[in-house]
């Protein structure tokens, strides 16, 4: 959407910013697609604390509930980021279902290391994501959402990190 096409109702809501207009539709809109992965992300790991089963509840039911933690952590910044690039953000559940790139699993049984396996992917793609975001930024000068993105993106390859490791439980040793 061109300023010409704004309408005065969005306008109202855009916040000043030295940026510039096609920074802050090509930033804003690539961080709206990561929250809306990020809460879809969150709710799928949440999913599978919830109803993950087996002789490693214990150790699997805690793991994802800190990495669920961690990702609900990273929506409000990545939200009020777009806010201050004078972007609006994601005002709904149907919202994240449309922008969200993250896959839903809603089988009624997936085995505990199916569960991570598809999670250790989905927090790799992130992180792709996230690089590609960073280049985005980067394309602009905006330092900040790029510096912001390279913390998150450690985040995200530490929790791939212990979801691979944790999926060789079962491995005889070599
Ligand atoms: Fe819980």
């Amino acid at each position: 959407m061109n300023d010409k096409t704004t309408p005065r109702r969005t306008a109202k809501l855009a916040t000043p910013t030295s940026l510039g207009a096609k920074a802050t539709r090509d930033i804003a809109g690539a961080l709206n697609a990561l929250v809306a992965d990020f809460f879809a992300l969150y709710l799928k790991t949440k999913n599978f604390h919830w109803h993950v089963s087996g002789p490693h509840f214990r150790d699997y039911h805690l793991l994802l509930d800190e990495q669920a933690d961690q990702i609900y952590a990273t929506t409000d910044p990545i939200a009020e980021r777009v806010r201050k690039l004078g972007g609006t953000t994601v005002r709904s559940i149907g919202h994240i279902s449309r922008l969200q790139r993250v896959t839903d699993n809603d089988a009624e049984y997936v085995t505990p290391l199916d569960m991570l396996a598809e999670l250790r992917e989905d927090n790799a793609r992130l992180a792709d994501r996230m690089r590609e975001t960073h280049n985005v930024c980067d394309e602009y000068n905006d330092v900040a959402t790029a510096s912001l993105l390279e913390v998150w993106i450690d985040e995200a390859e530490r929790r791939a990190w212990f979801l691979f490791e944790a999926t060789r439980h079962g491995e005889a040793p070599d």
